[in-house]
């Protein structure tokens, strides 16, 4: 019994003990009521859709709610933390009931260009506000400029902010971090004036802001004195570095990428002694980089790429003890870079020269001071010795020497020093080398277009990107296809195209599951598709163009479920088009050119609404062309209108700085062209060379973003259907050598993008309608039609021939072809006239560039509307899927950016050298913002 009574005193003892200790601790931390309303209403307006804030529940205390952070003092509510949840909604005024709220973060939401309540002007406690990255959009409300107390305010995002005048941000007193990134700021033009009164000001985030206005003009105040980090990159500020910029002492980063600014760039840049980072890229400098630089003891991160610098590289760069990046390139330097350009430069991890006129000069004995993690020499001639330095750096994890001028055999050391590097592009050499005895372990490795010889290497199962494409390997492939490994295969790109491999495909696909793309073009391979293929059920593309396989095309091939690309041009193939190919509908490309396909086309096809490219040309098929060919959704909406319906993963792998691109070689206006970085900007239909009868079905004409039709050398019989006239992206249209009739539709002369046109040898009759454009054709264009009549053929017309309903009468001409130029303008014309000014006006790099390539190909005007589009695209895919980081994003858009100024043959390199810096960058920058900002 008394045993009883002291266990339950016990109990009541440690009872009461915890009530009451749970009630201190309730008094002490039990949120206040008003504001758990508050936040509850707060909650209520807004849109949750990952249900982020479940832990806000009416029966849980508020202080412990997800993202909010209360006084451990008076429990009042001081944080609210709700960066990156996937948030929209409204914004309710219930905040303001949240008295002591010191630190608002709504960064990395989805506001859907909803304006920036003005009622937050009232949140007098806050010291610490960002909406970045939030989705807010319009103008901001200069009620911002109340909060007087503000350290640090974050504006910075992807939809358009825009300011009218910054004057309220003066009110601003105590702010240490401006950020206003991509907010539109070119209304302002007394910017500078309003954001350098700020005395304690120390990072000042200015990129992408629209801003033109004049710097030059002195500075009002002075009192920039604690500036750290000066963000004005991607402006567009044209005149030479402000001299104030220069007394910025405590200046550590300086980003002035991206804009137009010009003169030289002074030798007081060595004055800056804090100074880590520095990126002057893509602007127009021009002269010398000054010899000063040796004395940016602190420097880290150095960046030239496309500044417009001429003259030689200064030695006093080899004083930059601390350097551990430095990216040159894309400009107009000569000369050396010799061992003395790196003497003290221990610390270097990154090196990156491209496309530059400076040449490697070191002795083969040289050993460098520094162990590289990253080194990219390309278009930037090292060779022609193979360079032995190399040996040296044993913690590389990125090489690339792609086009550098080597031509020279690989020497014995070097696969053994490569098998620890993570990826190798060493394409556009002259390297030689036997490769039977080698097993290649690395991740991605290029070694395209050299001289590479032997046997196929054996791989690792570590390889993921295998391109061996354009060398002299030989000897049979199925001892590669089949060889043991020690591990499951993880190549997901096997690219052994342009080479002189023989023999049978071995039935030994299975071991190779992750295979993604398979281009075994133009060898001597024979015989047929083994049915071990069907095993490869993520394959996308599949070439193996240009050999001798023959036989059906396997139907076990129907489990490639994702297949976006089959080539099997010029090949023997025979029997019918097989039914699972025109049921597809993953396919984007069907190339069969060139092969013994018999039977008819079968009209399943017309569900491929992703299909951009078919060619059936040189086959015997025979029957009528499928009247639902406007099915064709991917061709009827063209590049531009249906850039965002179509996933294009097939035709394009992503890698770490690397992008393994599909390419097809078409037979357009009577030459072969390869197509590659665009190829998923070309729409083309080739039936050429067939049996095939009937009328060319009006329905095909509906495709107005079609590029390429080419119905030539079939017995096609009818006329030219007037609809010709939508199919505005027409450049090349090919009805040669068939039975049409019929007078040449009036409304072909509304065909603006048509440079080639052949409709010879048919029966048509009549005037050949005027337009420049029809009459700047050859005669043989119009050949072989005996009733055909007007320029540019000879024969004139006679009365008879008028066509009924044109007025020949001069003045209505002349109107005709006035319309017919805005009738162009507005169709697309403009689009791709704006996209290509706008870049050239921009970028005085860009525009070098284009007026180099222009007259190469006028593919041109797709490729910078496209990839400017595509620029777009990836941001919005990455925004919509939550992916966002403020970085990737950026980033994304950057690179392809670049990828605008560059030849024709270097847009994989560039996109290389692009993400390569950007990738480092902010990895720098990173690491050192760690130490310096906090
Ligand atoms: C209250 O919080 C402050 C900082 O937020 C901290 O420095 C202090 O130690 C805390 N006090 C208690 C009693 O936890
Ligand atoms: C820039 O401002 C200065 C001084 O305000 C003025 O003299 C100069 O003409 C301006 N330049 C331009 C291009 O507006
Ligand atoms: C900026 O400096 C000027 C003079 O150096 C001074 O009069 C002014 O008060 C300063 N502005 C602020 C906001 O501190
Ligand atoms: C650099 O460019 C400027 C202007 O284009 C030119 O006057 C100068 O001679 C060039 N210097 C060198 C070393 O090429
Ligand atoms: C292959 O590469 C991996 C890293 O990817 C490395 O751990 C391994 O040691 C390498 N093997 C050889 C034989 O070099
Ligand atoms: C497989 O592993 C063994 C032992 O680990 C090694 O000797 C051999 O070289 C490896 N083979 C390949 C192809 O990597």
């Amino acid at each position: 019994m008394r045993k009883l009574k002291a266990i339950l005193g016990v109990l009541l003892l440690w009872f009461l003990c915890s009530t009451i200790l749970r009630s201190c601790r309730a008094n002490n931390l039990v949120c206040n009521e008003k504001e758990k309303r508050a936040l509850l209403s707060f909650k209520h307006a807004l849109l949750d859709p990952a249900n982020q804030l479940s832990s806000w529940s009416i029966k849980e205390d508020c202080c412990g709610w997800r993202g909010v952070h209360c006084s451990n003092v008076t429990a009042r509510v001081l944080k609210l933390e709700l960066a990156d949840m996937n948030l929209g909604g409204q914004i309710s005024p219930a905040l303001l009931e949240l008295e002591f709220l010191d630190h608002l973060d709504l960064s990395s939401n989805d506001f859907r260009g909803s304006p920036i309540p003005s009622f937050l002007g009232s949140m007098g406690s806050l010291r610490y506000l960002d909406l970045s990255y939030a989705g807010f959009g319009g103008l901001v409300p200069h009620q911002l400029g109340n909060l007087s107390t503000l350290r640090h305010l974050d504006l910075g995002g992807y939809n358009r902010l825009y300011v009218e005048n910054l004057g309220w941000i003066s009110h601003l007193a105590f702010l240490k971090y401006l950020g206003m990134n991509r907010v539109d700021l070119h209304r302002e033009v007394h910017w500078l004036e309003s954001v350098s009164m700020f005395p304690s000001l120390s990072e000042l985030h200015l990129s992408n802001c629209e801003l033109d206005s004049n710097m030059t003009s002195s500075l009002g105040y002075d009192n920039f004195t604690s500036l750290t980090v000066l963000d004005l990159s991607e402006n567009k500020i044209n005149q030479e570095m402000p001299n104030w910029l220069f007394n910025l002492s405590s200046l550590a980063f300086l980003l002035l990428s991206e804009n137009q600014f010009k003169g030289q760039i002074p030798e007081s840049l060595g004055h800056f002694k804090y100074l880590e980072y520095v990126d002057l890229s893509s602007n127009s400098f021009h002269g010398p980089i000054p010899t000063s630089i040796g004395n940016l003891s602190s420097l880290r991160a150095f960046v030239l790429y496309d500044t417009g610098l001429n003259g030689t590289l200064p030695t006093s760069m080899g004083c930059l003890s601390n350097l551990m990046l430095l990216a040159l390139g894309h400009d107009s330097l000569t000369g050396a870079v010799s061992e003395a350009h790196f003497t003290t430069l221990s610390k270097l991890e990154s090196v990156q020269i491209s496309e530059t006129s400076l040449f490697f000069n070191v002795k083969s004995n040289w050993t460098p001071p520094f162990q590289l993690q990253f080194l990219l020499i390309s278009s930037c001639k090292m060779g022609p010795k193979f360079p032995a330095w190399l040996q040296t750096q044993k913690s590389l994890s990125y090489l690339d020497f792609s086009r550098s001028g080597i031509e020279d055999t690989a020497p014995n050391w070097f696969w053994k020093f490569a098998s620890y590097i993570d990826q190798i592009h060493l394409s556009n050499n002259r390297i030689s080398g036997d490769l039977t005895q080698v097993v290649l372990n690395n991740t991605i490795i290029d070694l395209s277009s050299n001289w590479f010889s032997g046997r196929l290497p054996r791989l690792s199962p570590n390889v993921v990107v295998l391109n061996i494409a354009n060398n002299s390997f030989s000897g049979p492939i199925s001892p590669f296809m089949c060889q043991k490994m020690n591990g499951t295969s993880q190549l997901e790109v096997l690219d052994i195209s342009i080479n002189a491999l023989s023999g049978e495909l071995s039935d030994c696909w299975m071991h190779w599951q992750s295979l993604a793309h398979i281009n075994i073009g133009s060898n001597n391979l024979f015989g047929k598709i083994p049915n071990s293929m069907g095993s490869l059920v993520g394959l996308k593309a599949l070439s193996l163009r240009n050999n001798s396989f023959y036989g059906d095309v396997p139907s076990s091939l129907e489990n490639c479920k994702v297949l976006g690309l089959i080539n099997l041009s010029d090949n023997k193939f025979s029997g019918i088009i097989p039914r699972w190919i025109v049921e597809r509908t993953t396919l984007m490309v069907i190339h069969l050119r060139s092969n013994k396909f018999n039977g008819i086309i079968p009209p399943q096809i017309c569900q491929l609404s992703s299909l951009i490219v078919l060619d059936f040309a040189d086959n015997s098929l025979s029957g009528e062309i499928p009247k639902c060919l406007n099915n064709f959704s991917a061709m009827a909406a063209g590049p531009i209108r249906g850039q965002y319906d179509i996933w294009y993963d097939a035709l394009e792998a992503d890698y770490d700085y690397e992008s393994y691109m599909e390419s097809l070689v078409l037979d357009i206006k009577g030459r072969e062209s390869e197509y590659r970085e665009i190829l998923q900007y070309v729409r083309a239909i080739d039936l050429s060379s067939n049996n095939l009868s009937g009328s060319i079905p009006v329905e095909i004409f509906s495709l107005s973003g079609l590029q390429f039709l080419n119905l030539s050398r079939n017995h096609l019989t009818g006329r030219i259907p007037e609809k010709v006239g939508v199919m505005a992206s027409l450049e090349s249209l090919d009805l040669s050598r068939n039975h049409l009739s019929g007078e040449i539709p009036q409304s072909m002369s509304n065909l603006t993008f048509l440079d080639d046109l052949d409709l010879s040898f048919n029966n048509f009759s009549g005037r050949i309608p005027s337009s420049t454009q029809l009459q700047s054709f050859d005669p043989l264009s119009f050949f072989g039609n005996a009733e055909l009549c007007g320029a540019p053929l000879t024969k004139n017309c006679t009365k008879d021939e008028e066509p009924q309903d044109t007025n020949p009468d001069e003045e209505s001409g002349e109107h005709h072809e006035i319309a017919w130029f805005y009738i162009g303008m507005g169709t697309g014309f403009v689009v791709g006239f704006w996209g290509v000014c706008a870049a050239l006006f921009f970028k005085r790099a860009w525009r070098h560039a284009y007026f180099r390539v222009l007259d190469d190909m006028k593919d041109r005007v797709y490729v910078v509307i496209a990839l400017r589009l595509k620029c777009l695209q990836n941001n919005l895919r990455r925004y919509f899927l939550g992916k966002g980081k403020k970085h990737t994003f950026i980033t994304s858009c950057k690179v392809l950016l670049q990828i605008q100024f560059s030849s024709k043959h270097s847009f994989v390199l560039v996109d290389a050298v692009g993400s390569a810096i950007l990738s480092l960058f902010h990895r720098v920058l990173n690491g050192m913002s760690l130490s310096q900002m906090t």
